[in-house]
């Protein structure tokens, strides 16, 4: 017998409950407003949840969710978020999280056609043909799908640093700062790949530099 939707319903309201025993004003304060410090862009799967697995309430992180972690620059719905989330949230740090035993990645790695999945999953081969020296060179199968589930994570870094408002944002007010992490399903625990944000800026914006118009200049601190 599947699951029905009433057990979601007997949770919110025990969630409701509680939460107005701690602070009766809690909705209230809730509906004000949103001042999230962080974006967080992380991949569907059910088992990697965002404010969970970072202990964070609501109203402290703005979410992104899609398979694979992608960002992908025809992809109206990442560059929107983003494009909120820096011009008027004023977010300080853009975490794009990706999870080993990704199964968006794993498709990535096999040859397989699957349908309205292939151009999504094409920006994930895009990666592997990047890095595709180094992949093919690790034999250990799962130790080569570790590390592509990294290094998508850090090419979709790359490709929040493309985007011109992060750009423009960051040389007016230093912020925001973009990091790449991994979620181990296995420990539980959040790995920083320690990107080096400055260093892919300056790299990047030998080709995608998009910081020289008068108007960032003349507001340059
Ligand atoms: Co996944």
């Amino acid at each position: 017998m599947p699951k029905s939707c009433e057990i979601i319903f007997e949770n919110n309201k025990k969630w409701v409950e509680s939460k107005i025993a701690e602070n009766p004003e809690y909705f209230h304060e809730l509906a004000k407003t949103q001042n999230p410090d962080y974006l967080y862009i992380g991949c569907s799967d059910s088992r990697a949840t965002a404010e969970e697995l970072m202990g964070l309430k609501p109203g402290e992180v703005f979410v992104m969710r899609n398979i694979a972690n992608v960002v992908n620059t025809l992809d109206m719905s990442s560059t929107a978020v983003i494009q909120y989330a820096v011009e008027h949230l004023k977010v300080k740090h853009i975490i794009v999280c990706g999870h080993y035993n990704c199964g968006g990645v794993k498709s990535a790695m096999t040859s397989e056609d699957l349908g309205l999945l292939n151009p999504w999953l094409r920006t994930i081969r895009d990666v592997y043909r990047l890095h595709q020296r180094e992949l093919d060179s690790i034999e250990d199968e799962t130790k080569r799908y570790d590390r592509f589930v990294e290094l998508n994570v850090q090419e979709q870094c790359i490709n929040v640093v493309k985007m011109a408002c992060v750009q423009e944002r960051y040389i007016l007010e230093e912020f925001p700062i973009v990091h790449g992490w991994v979620f181990d399903l296995k420990s539980g625990k959040i790995i920083d790949l320690k990107i080096d944000f400055e260093k892919i800026l300056i790299d990047i914006q030998k080709i995608y530099n998009l910081t020289n118009s008068d108007w960032v200049m003349s507001r340059k601190r």
